[in-house]
């Protein structure tokens, strides 16, 4: 059976595309990452897929008089290379209607807390878990969700919460956070390529 091919994502430093590179060498994930692709020159994600002799790719709008030529190039790269799942590991940036619509319920991203909380436009890295301590929620985690016209508002596959403690900083709560995420995004990627996941209005059923 030929192997589901996956795009991951980046904007910065790949930790969440390392668990998924391996899990994928521990053979417990039968795909393949085919393309690493990054809207930031000097990510380090990107220097983590060349180590394991995967394409990488820059789509930085600087380069780019019209965002939509990007995005029109980000779109092409994917279709090219037959990419079945593409997963947002950290990618701080949109990904327009066009795309969404071609990679329909084949788009997923990891946040770094329990949405609905913390999520939408201005709430992503280290602002969520700063916003997380003013706010003084006792539990935060995070969430796998699908990619939909709702910035952070697809369904939801996988969540994990931990606890907040009273002294934590920001950096103490973004660490237990990270480790959960390493742990939920392969999993859930491995849901997806064993087809166990399936979609119903803006929910998810694991089979
Ligand atoms: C992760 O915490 C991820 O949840 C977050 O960026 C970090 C990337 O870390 N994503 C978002 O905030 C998306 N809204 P990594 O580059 O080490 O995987």
């Amino acid at each position: 059976m030929s192997k589901v091919k996956i795009a991951v994502l980046v904007s910065g430093s790949g930790s969440n595309l390392q668990s998924l590179i391996d899990y994928i060498e521990a053979r417990k994930i039968n795909a393949e990452i085919k393309l690493v692709i990054s809207n930031k020159y000097g990510a380090y994600g990107l220097t983590r897929g060349e180590k394991c002799g995967i394409t990488t790719l820059v789509l930085d709008k600087k380069d780019f008089l019209d965002i939509r030529e990007r995005d029109r190039l980000l779109l092409e790269n994917l279709q090219k290379n037959e990419i079945d799942i593409v997963v947002l590991a950290g990618y701080l940036a949109i990904i327009p209607p066009e795309i969404i619509g071609v990679y329909r319920n084949r788009i997923i991203n990891i946040h770094p807390s329990l949405l609905p909380s913390f999520g939408g436009k201005s709430y992503y890295g280290e602002r969520v878990h700063q916003e997380v301590i003013k706010r003084g929620v006792k539990i935060t985690g995070a969430t796998v969700h699908f990619v939909n016209e709702e910035t952070d508002g697809g369904p939801i596959i996988l969540q994990r919460a931990v606890e907040v403690d009273f002294d934590d900083e920001w950096q103490t709560v973004q660490k237990k956070v990270l480790a959960i995420e390493h742990e939920i995004l392969p999993m859930a990627v491995k849901l997806l390529v064993e087809g166990k996941v399936e979609v119903v209005g803006n929910r998810v059923k694991l089979l």
